[in-house]
């Protein structure tokens, strides 16, 4: 059944009125028009003339093989004067063109290519958490419902919380978001004491691969299991998927052959006859695989959503940095989808690395050894992204048999001069757990192991501030 977006998008959106000047702007186009409508500074007295940014020398395609000179990327001319200038609020031209071709390449989907899978729109964000923020005020007014995995990348929390959205958390497990636990929660709805005076949920918000905190990747099994209950009970999936490149399964293959798990977005297609389309709202960073600061994301989904996400965008920011997202444009032309594919590889290739080394310290610190020494810690390997979800062994407490991470962290943590993120923080409403983020992505690896020495001596001080002279087995 395709999804009624009246239904989904906000009130607070749909009586939201036209702004006046954007509306006109698009017949400023039309030929012969002579426009004093917009209020654009003029650029005669812009101080530049010229931007250029050099390539790394370690970067894939850095140098011209006939030449061997660097490669420079150059914004000037024409295109230079577009990206000073007020641009369109869902993105840059060129950087929508690069952006229309990496989908149509990684997720098999096409924009406007006159079929059903093409029904589809992008638009660009100051990074994927402006994009979030501007999809939580698209979507949610006061008493409408939405379904997390728990644990959950804590952005959109604040917001909810403050506008009085409720938020159901779903259980997670090896692969992140739990089917069947979504589908239990979904079926049992109205009969369930905790959600049936609650408002329908409209959507379901998850972190596919390389989860934070969780480290955890859905296979292409789980995805497809949890499409089919969100259009069974026609949801839509928030799929964030910042660390989509940084999967480490099949790094030793040739970058462009390499088997990338499908996305969300690119299993609608599978089984789309009885459902359609327009179920998921995909979330893409180049945060980890550019730089965080560039501050550029995109999003691609439905019309009617992309069309209320843009509005938020064209009264606040207006839109993304234009020569930023230029500059990514041209380093997309440069490389290709196969360049860009190689470069984030490469990316991956230094996490799984980083993965590795501090796996190993992890265990011979927290893991308990041959020495007899005691475990105090137990995790899963992440195949993907930047984090340990680790869970400390810690004494129990009266209202946490499992302990409480955000003691041991705040206090004895920091009394020993080692920082973690505690386990509450990613978690909607109250929540006691015993476990703690680490975050192996750029702390120096000759640092790892006296970190993860600090911890142990937090967690054995814990059990001695609660009475314990010996750590009893996890
Ligand atoms: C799951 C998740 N979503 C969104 C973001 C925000 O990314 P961006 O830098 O694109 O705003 C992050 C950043 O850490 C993240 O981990």
């Amino acid at each position: 059944m395709p999804l009624d977006y009246n239904k989904l998008i906000s009130q607070e959106y749909q009586r939201r009125p036209e702004p006046a000047i954007r509306s006109l702007l698009s017949l400023e186009k039309k030929p012969g028009m002579i426009s004093f409508l917009a209020g654009k500074p003029n650029p005669d007295r812009f101080p530049f003339e010229s931007i250029t940014v050099k390539l790394k020398p370690s970067a894939v395609l850095s140098t011209d093989p006939s030449t061997g000179a660097s490669t420079e990327l150059v914004i000037d001319g024409n295109t230079l004067e577009r990206v000073l200038q007020y641009g369109y609020t869902a993105g840059d031209p060129l950087f929508d063109e690069a952006l229309n071709d990496l989908v149509s390449a990684v997720h098999g989907r096409t924009r406007h290519d006159d079929t059903p899978a093409g029904d589809f729109e992008i638009t660009v964000g100051t990074g994927s958490q402006d994009l979030l923020a501007k999809t939580s005020l698209a979507l949610f007014d006061k008493g409408d419902t939405i379904l997390v995995e728990s644990p959950m990348y804590p952005g959109l929390l604040p917001d909810l919380g403050s506008r009085g959205i409720h938020v159901i958390n779903v259980a997670t497990d090896q692969e992140g978001l739990s089917a069947s636990s979504l589908a239990q929660i979904l079926d049992e709805w109205n009969q369930n004491e905790r959600t049936k005076e609650l408002s329908f949920p409209k959507a379901v918000y998850t972190v596919p691969t390389g989860g934070n905190p969780s480290g955890t990747t859905a296979s292409a099994d789980r995805k497809r299991a949890i499409l089919q209950i969100v259009r069974k009970h026609s949801i839509l999936i928030l799929e964030d998927d910042p660390y989509y490149y940084l999967s480490f399964e099949g790094l030793e293959e040739d970058s462009v052959m390499r088997h990338r798990s499908p996305s969300y977005f690119a299993l609608e297609k599978e089984d789309n006859d009885p459902w359609g389309y327009g179920y998921v709202l995909r979330f893409e960073s180049f945060s980890k695989i550019l730089s965080a600061g560039m501050r550029l994301g995109f999003m691609a989904g439905p019309k009617p959503i992309i069309d209320a996400v843009s509005g938020y965008m064209a009264t606040s920011s207006i839109h993304a940095s234009s020569p930023m997202q230029v500059m990514a444009a041209l380093l997309l032309q440069h490389w290709g989808v196969p360049g860009f594919l190689s470069h984030v590889d490469e990316v991956a290739r230094l996490y799984q690395q980083r993965r590795d080394f501090f796996e190993v310290k992890l265990a011979s610190v927290l893991g308990g050894d041959k020495n007899q020494q005691r475990a105090l810690a137990s995790w899963v390997t992440p195949v993907a992204g930047m984090f340990f979800w680790v869970k400390l062994h810690l004494p129990p407490e009266s209202d946490a048999p499992q302990g409480n991470s955000s003691n041991v962290i705040t206090k004895n943590a920091v009394d020993h001069n080692v920082l973690a993120v505690p386990g509450a923080s990613f978690y909607a409403g109250q929540q006691i757990t015993p476990y703690v983020r680490l975050s192996f992505s750029v702390i120096p690896e000759e640092e790892m192991e006296e970190g993860l020495l600090r911890l142990r001596k937090a967690i054995e001080d814990a059990w001695k501030e609660h009475g314990y002279s010996t750590i009893p087995p996890m």
